[in-house]
């Protein structure tokens, strides 16, 4: 698995320079002088709610931060409501708006489809822009099936021999804490891996008349916690430990199977509810142990339920020679246990990442100055505009989407089969 890499062009800059200084940065509304020089990436983004609106501030900063082979132009987003379209064009920066994805992929003045829906269309949309010549970045789950995932692997596999490329939004791989623990992993510093313990947890759905989404219905998000939560973890974990899982055993649960039908679109993880009720068909939790192909253990829970957790996405490794632990709530540290220590002195210390040499970072602000989760969009964009320009498979690619599609599958029958250990399909 790759590095997380530093920025291109990046120069190391003093404290007093305040970030200000950089020769990689603009003010925001500014002219960006360099950028006039380069081939734009003109970019065509379907979905324009939470995730939409999160890729959108990844796409108008990334060329703002980040000395990019390419500018990044917000040419064109798509939505099914026209008026509520335009507005969130003109909210987020977009050049023009459209109703249909279709007329969207047909343009030819669209370099890159950036798909940002429930996972119900994922693959449809994606098979058509590949088709259509367009790279392609495509929000996680990667796909509601592993059919559908193999299909669009496959497919993307077929772009990239003309040109293109896939990635799949696993997001968290770019917070430069996250990154920083890859690279301490890849240098041998926890030496061989035992464990690999993982929680993603929120509590969003505590509430039982929280209305029924779309997240909650099957045929629309393909699963629940397992693919909304689950689906991080699983290539996080898989990511840092830099090695496949081999197999899982599961238990998976549906606390509150009947809720209010929402009024109108919901967005993100909020919605009104109105009359009525319906089923909720998907796992409301999945909690389980996995063995990666190095014999190291690891267990997992995703749930929407941990009451009092907002996003604590928590990961901790333990090796022969140390051990990393990373809390989302607390983004911008990384825990390191150095196991090599005299036991006098050892412990558990705190690494503030901010520093300029830490993945990232050498494009941002001064130490101690963080960053947050909207970091993570600009860091994903800023990845895949390189990769296009060096014409390179991006990480996570789609095959990367597929394997954690057939975790995630793997997942849900060892649950039907009462938690049998299921190996992952190769
Ligand atoms: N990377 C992350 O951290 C993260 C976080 C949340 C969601 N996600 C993923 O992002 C995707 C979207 O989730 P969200 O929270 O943004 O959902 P959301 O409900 O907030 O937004 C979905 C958007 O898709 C639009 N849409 C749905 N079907 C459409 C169609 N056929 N044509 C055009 N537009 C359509 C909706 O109108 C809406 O604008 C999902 O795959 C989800 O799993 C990723």
């Amino acid at each position: 698995m790759a590095q997380p890499q530093q920025s291109a062009g990046a120069e190391a800059k003093g404290p007093d320079m305040a970030g200000a200084g950089s020769p990689e940065r603009a003010e925001a509304g500014s002219p960006q002088p360099a950028a006039a020089e380069k081939p734009p990436l003109r970019v065509g983004m379907i979905g324009y709610a939470f995730m939409g609106a999160a890729h959108s501030q990844g796409w108008r900063t990334a060329g703002r931060v980040f000395d990019l082979p390419r500018t990044p132009v917000l040419a064109a987003l798509c939505g099914r409501d026209a008026v509520a379209v335009r507005a969130a064009a003109d909210r987020h920066g977009w050049a023009s708006a459209e109703t249909d994805w279709r007329a969207l992929i047909a343009r030819d003045d669209i370099d890159l489809v950036d798909i940002c829906t429930p996972g119900d269309s994922h693959a449809e949309i994606a098979l058509a822009a590949l088709a259509a010549g367009k790279h392609v970045l495509c929000e996680k789950p990667l796909a509601n099936t592993v059919e559908e995932a193999e299909a669009m692997t496959r497919a993307a596999e077929t772009a990239y021999q003309q040109g293109q490329v896939a990635m799949v939004g696993f997001n968290y791989r770019r917070v430069p804490a996250t990154a920083l623990a890859r690279s301490m992993v890849a240098e041998g510093r926890l030496g061989s891996l035992r464990h690999v313990r993982v929680t993603y947890l929120q509590d969003w759905l505590v509430d039982r008349e929280f209305p029924l989404t779309w997240r909650l219905r099957r045929e629309v998000a393909g699963s629940g916690s397992l693919g909304d939560l689950g689906a991080h973890i699983v290539d996080l974990a898989q990511y840092l430990a830099g090695e496949p899982l081999a197999g899982v055993s599961a238990l998976t649960e549906t606390f509150v199977r009947e809720r209010p039908l929402p009024t109108g679109p919901s967005s993100g993880l909020s919605a009104v509810s109105a009359h009525g009720t319906g089923q909720v068909t998907v796992d409301d939790a999945a909690l389980f142990t996995g063995r990666f192909t190095s014999g190291a253990l690891a267990s997992f829970e995703a749930t929407r339920y941990a009451t009092g957790r907002k996003n604590a996405l928590r990961i901790e490794l333990n090796g022969e020679l140390g051990s990393l632990a990373f809390d989302l709530e607390r983004l911008n540290e990384l825990a390191y246990h150095d196991g090599t220590e005299p036991g006098a002195h050892a412990g558990f210390r705190r690494i503030l990442v901010t520093e300029p040499d830490h993945p990232y970072l050498d494009a941002w602000w001064p130490p101690g100055h963080g960053l947050g989760y909207e970091h993570t969009f600009v860091h994903q964009a800023r990845d895949l505009v390189h990769a296009i320009a060096e014409g390179r498979r991006p990480e996570p690619s789609f095959a990367d989407g597929l394997q954690v599609q057939r975790v995630l599958a793997a997942v849900e029958e060892s649950a039907e089969k009462n938690s049998v250990y299921t190996p992952i399909a190769a």
